[in-house]
């Protein structure tokens, strides 16, 4: 394809009649484990599916071209990709992280701590004076995660990235809330970008992946050893799935943000509402640094909900639109409770420092009519009212 092909064209065409047996259209899904070698000491394309396979790496292709790589590992998951990530810490290393980033991703630091792998703080990365705690110590890996999950906070990624290489700390961004179609970390200083790609990649809810996008091609070579060695690579018909998802990225985004938009002006200086996190909104303490390193607001949001824990049980109870469970990303809406669900693994002192409360409600605004969406949501406030 050609290079200078738009980035919605190049989601919507990788692949697209490259099939050299039939001259399909689609690209075909290779599930073989293994590969035919030509003769002995001769070696093709492919020889064994855990070290490379065609539908994984059409996906992988088109991924590190979004976010402007120089290439891609698909994984089974977000946190295998996270996980192949720490690899590049040397034995002992130190990690700073943001003290409210995915609890998933929290918990896997702090198993790895106790192994006595390497360490890790948990530090505010909103904030100036990460900057300074960054350059004060000996780092081997800046991990970032922005807007940060739950809280949609914003951390400037161009500025973390300048401290971390003032000490020749690699950067790790979290793309996950936005993807490449409304952020891309490596153009803005980061080393490396991971994805869970089960959420806006493939935006459907029916994979469990992830993706790691190297800026170099020095990290992307470090990081394809690694998932061979350790076997995280993505499983094919996951990859076919995916790439299926991704073609719809742009539009799929465009629809929800502009329903999530809505739904937050609607939030907005509601009387139930004690407060509302979503940096599309003028007020929201992200919302100069989203103009600057976003290219839109997205469509996750979070706010607190002006009642006790059995009024929180209530307003979740029987939903039609917004389905009570984790993940996000997909087409549909869901609605979660990240205390007792997503950030469960984090303890009640983790969860207080991270601002977690018993009272915050996560949206993943999907693509339903938005008059649907503010009727479920009014539905909902009702019965607060009715208790
Ligand atoms: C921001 C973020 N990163 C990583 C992950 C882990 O992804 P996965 O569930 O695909 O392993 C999640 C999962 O919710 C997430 O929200």
């Amino acid at each position: 394809m050609p290079r200078n092909f738009s980035l919605k064209t190049k989601c919507v065409n990788i692949g697209i009649g490259s099939d050299k047996a039939y001259a399909a259209i689609t690209p075909p899904l290779y599930l073989s484990s293994t590969y035919k070698i030509p003769a002995l000491g001769e070696v093709g394309d492919y020889d064994y599916g855990r070290s490379g396979n065609p539908n994984r790496d059409v996906l992988a292709k088109v991924i590190a071209d979004l976010e402007g790589g120089a290439g891609a590992v698909i994984t089974s998951s977000g946190m295998a990709a996270i996980d192949l990530a720490l690899n590049l810490v040397p034995d002992g290393g130190l990690i700073l992280a943001p003290h409210d980033c995915y609890g998933g991703t929290q918990r896997l630091l702090l198993a790895r701590q106790k192994q006595g792998r390497d360490s890790v703080e948990f530090i505010d990365q909103t904030t100036k004076q990460s900057f300074d705690q960054i350059r004060s110590k000996k780092v081997d890996l800046v991990f970032i995660e922005t807007p940060s999950n739950p809280l949609m906070r914003l951390s400037d990624i161009a500025c973390l990235s300048k401290a971390a290489h003032e000490v020749n700390a690699l950067v790790v961004c979290d793309n996950t809330f936005l993807s490449p179609a409304r952020q891309q970390p490596l153009s803005l200083g980061a080393d490396i970008v991971v994805h869970s790609t089960t959420k806006f990649i493939n935006g459907h809810s029916d994979v469990v992946g992830g993706a790691i996008i190297a800026k170099t091609d020095n990290l992307s070579e470090q990081l394809t050893w690694w998932a061979n060695c350790t076997g995280s690579t993505g499983a094919p018909f996951d990859s076919f799935l995916t790439l299926r998802g991704l073609r719809t990225l742009h539009a799929r985004l465009d629809v929800q943000e502009a329903n999530a938009i809505k739904i937050a002006d609607f939030l907005n200086g509601h009387s139930m509402v004690e407060r509302l996190y979503y940096p599309g909104l003028e007020l929201d303490p992200g919302f100069a640094l989203a103009q600057r390193q976003q290219s839109g607001p997205g469509s996750m949001l979070s706010f607190e909900l002006a009642t006790d824990r059995d009024g929180v049980a209530l307003f979740l109870r029987d939903t039609n639109i917004f389905q009570l469970a984790a993940s996000l990303g997909g087409t549909e809406s869901l609605i979660c409770h990240p205390s007792s669900m997503t950030h469960g693994s984090m303890d009640a002192i983790a969860q207080e420092k991270a601002g977690i409360s018993q009272t915050l409600i996560r949206l993943s605004v999907g693509m339903e009519h938005i008059n649907d969406q503010l009727d479920e949501l009014e539905t909902l406030f009702n019965k607060l009212g009715a208790k």
